[in-house]
């Protein structure tokens, strides 16, 4: 059976939704695939292959679950796998031997919800060969749960949009989901990834010292998300979009989240024809996007000069779906 979820992206509201503010994020059309079957031996075998990071394919076969080896940030996405698959048995209340082939077009951690996008399919594909048929709300739950396991916290809001799809609005813990246009998206990858962690304190600390100013960017960006949320609701206007998008960055930037790699991506998309460019994420490193309709080609080669690693890709309706049985 083959199984496959999809990454997202943070469309507006990172760093704002932890001070109680809405954001929104969406499920992209780039895919991570599972594909296994149960086996008579009590064995589990993974291979994960074509785990990808753009410019650099690592590839290796034939792993243990219980493998402890280090393959860098490969060897990182096995361990969400073995947490994911304990988590099966633990539901199922038994083990029971299979093989599992894991392909990706997700660069993993780039912030493109990499671990979500493997974790989801896994969970799905094992509930469908065990025939437990578990629900997607059920798998994004677990979802949530596997990453906090391998991480110590988790918002729950990748593995709620990898299993649910489309667009999410995210506030104060609740999650609802709405049907998001599909929009063209240029990802602008630095190649380097900014720690969440130090960037949430760096914000924690800026507003402790200013925070009439913090505050007043915070309550900004909270609005620019229900603005936001409103459009993609209603018309999708790529251009209100963008301006949106535009009006987030400057902010994101006013919160020392940004760095002179990211702030040139967004700034060479801008200029060859982009109609938004923003910071998607925590930033520090990681990605931005831009929303460029009619000058794809244009945006991507831009980002190429500018150093970075351009992912075309959209914004998708579908969360995980069964390829085939
Ligand atoms: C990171 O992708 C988004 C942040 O808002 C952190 C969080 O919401 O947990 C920066």
């Amino acid at each position: 059976m083959l199984v496959s979820a999809p990454g997202k992206i943070i469309l507006f509201g990172e760093h704002s939704v932890v001070y109680g503010k809405g954001a929104i994020a969406s499920a992209i059309d780039l895919r991570t695939y599972t594909d296994g079957k149960l086996l008579n031996e009590k064995i589990i075998k993974i291979h994960a292959n074509d785990l990808k990071i753009p410019g650099l394919s690592i590839s290796f076969s034939e792993e243990e679950v219980f493998l402890g080896t280090d393959y860098g940030k490969a060897g990182f996405v096995v361990s969400y796998v073995k947490s994911a698959i304990e988590r099966i048995f633990t539901e199922y209340g038994s083990r029971k031997g299979f093989e599992i082939s894991i392909k990706s077009d997700i660069p993993v951690g780039a912030g493109l919800g990499s671990s979500a996008a493997v974790v989801v399919p896994t969970l799905k594909l094992l509930s469908e060969l065990l025939e437990m048929k578990l629900k997607n709300e059920e798998i994004a739950r677990m979802g949530k749960e596997v990453e906090f396991e391998v991480q110590g916290s988790s918002s729950g809001i990748d593995p709620a949009v990898s299993a649910l799809g489309g667009g999410l609005y995210f506030k104060k813990g609740k999650i609802e989901r709405f049907s998001a246009p599909n929009l063209p998206l240029i990802v602008g990858y630095t190649g380097e990834k900014g720690s969440t962690k130090i960037l949430l304190e760096k914000v924690k600390m800026l507003k402790e010292e200013y925070p009439g100013i913090v505050n007043d960017i915070m309550d900004a960006m909270g609005e620019i998300a229900e603005k936001g949320k409103k459009i993609l609701g209603e018309n999708g206007d790529l251009n209100e979009l963008g301006a949106l998008m535009n009006i987030n960055n400057g902010l994101l930037e006013a919160i020392g989240v940004s760095t002179k790699e990211l702030s040139e991506l967004v700034f060479a998309s801008r200029i060859s024809g982009a109609l938004g460019a923003k910071i998607t994420g925590a930033g520090g490193g990681g990605c931005m996007y831009a929303l460029a309709p009619n000058k794809q080609r244009e945006v991507e080669t831009a980002i190429k000069i500018a150093g970075g690693i351009p992912i075309r890709t959209k914004t998708t309706d579908e969360g995980v779906r069964i390829e085939h049985e």
